[in-house]
């Protein structure tokens, strides 16, 4: 899927890439700062699964030069017309660690924070880049503590991932682990607590963000290609297939009722994939929902909503359903609405916007740097 209207707009500024690779899909999304406003320029997704010879929709683990290939794809679908990009890092790459040091840390954290990290992370300190935030005002909560998140990435990690970029000609700014991203383009700076959670096709990530931060992050081994299977099984048809029917029809989708002998059978079918996909999405949906439960406990804090991204998020009927079965407010994610497009593409956008919230969310940072 790609689709380009940069021809559209006209050329003053400097056009910036953003660029999520998943483990079934790699998303990438164009934007440029016009007048002090977001424009959309252009954006594409395409599936791994052919470069793995496993199904599309399906999660594969493919080497550089294999994702380098799909990446350079997808520019070319896309009429990507900038090398200057942002790129995720997956999530279970990395490792995210909160810990607290005595306020007097405060300014000598450079050199007091490798030597706490190797108490939080099991590989040699050489063998990863470490990075830091301190989280949490501790003027504002009057503590003699400070809370530093500690951020670590493998080495193998960035240089599979630097050559990836440097193969398909891109300049890479930064590289972010994913969670950073998704939250920037999923919501707004709000006070209290939401949970961000991107449902993949081999796993779903949960993070709790407060006050901009965030708090929690785990991941659950569900996810969307979990339906699909389910699905193939069920109605004995093939993965391919049961990927094309979840996302035709979903948990809501009706056959246009259509003359000809074959309807019954075709709403027949739909019943039948409509009893799988539920079946199959609740196993998820409940630990969702232990895990909201957890941690309101934990914390004596409300999630105020549960707000979804990942192409999981994309099925057809998936917001009702969990509205039927988690008591919080459930919301799509619309990283678009934080950029400006044409207007017939509004819908368009909507509907795929929680497939693209990373790559949104990491174009959106580099236009920040550059401004
Ligand atoms: N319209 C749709 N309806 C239902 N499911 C969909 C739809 N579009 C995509 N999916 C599912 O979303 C999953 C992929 O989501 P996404 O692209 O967010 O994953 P990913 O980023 O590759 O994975 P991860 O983040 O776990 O590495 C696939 O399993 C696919 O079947
Ligand atoms: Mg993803």
């Amino acid at each position: 899927m790609a689709f380009s209207f940069s021809t559209l707009f006209s050329k003053e500024s400097k056009s910036v890439l953003g660029v999520d690779i998943g483990t079934s899909s790699i998303k990438i999304v164009q934007l440029r700062k016009d007048h002090g406003r977001v424009v959309l320029e252009t954006y594409g997704a395409i599936a791994l699964g052919p470069y793995a010879n496993t199904d599309i929709g399906r999660s594969t683990s493919l080497p550089a030069d294999k994702i380098s290939e799909a990446l350079k794809d997808v520019m070319r679908e896309a009429n990507v017309t900038t090398t200057d990009a942002g790129i995720s890092i997956p999530y279970a790459s990395s490792l995210i660690s909160i810990f607290s040091l005595p306020a007097s840390a405060e300014k000598q954290l450079a050199s007091i924070v490798p030597i706490e990290a190797r108490k939080y992370i099991p590989v040699p300190i050489n063998e990863v880049m470490l990075d830091w935030f301190v989280i949490g005002d501790n003027a504002e909560t009057k503590s003699d503590k400070i809370e530093v998140m500690l951020v670590a990435i493998h080495n193998d990690t960035i240089a599979k991932f630097r050559s990836i970029a440097s193969d398909a000609a891109l300049t890479v700014s930064f590289f972010e682990i994913e969670v950073f991203s998704a939250v920037r383009a999923a919501i707004d700076r709000g006070i209290a607590p939401i949970a961000v959670i991107d449902i993949g096709a081999a796993s779903t990530k949960f993070y709790v963000v407060e006050r901009g931060i965030i708090h929690e992050s785990h991941i659950i081994s569900h996810g969307s290609q979990d339906l699909t299977l389910a699905a193939s099984r069920a109605l004995g048809v093939t993965v391919a297939q049961a990927e094309e029917r979840k996302r035709k029809y979903g948990l809501t989708g009706q056959p246009s009722i259509s003359a000809g002998g074959e309807s019954a059978n075709v709403t027949q079918g739909i019943a039948e994939l409509h009893k799988s996909l539920e079946l199959s999405i609740s196993p998820l949906v409940s630990e969702l929902s232990r895990t909201v439960t957890a941690y309101q406990t934990r914390t004596n804090q409300l999630l105020t909503a549960l707000v979804f991204t990942g192409g999981g998020a994309t099925l057809k009927g998936f917001k009702e359903f969990v509205e039927s079965k988690i008591q919080s407010e459930i919301r799509l994610a619309d990283p678009f609405n934080k950029t400006q497009a044409p207007a017939f593409l509004e819908a368009i956008l909507k509907e795929a916007g929680p497939e693209f919230c990373v790559a949104v969310g990491l174009a959106l940072r580099r236009l920040q740097e550059i401004e």
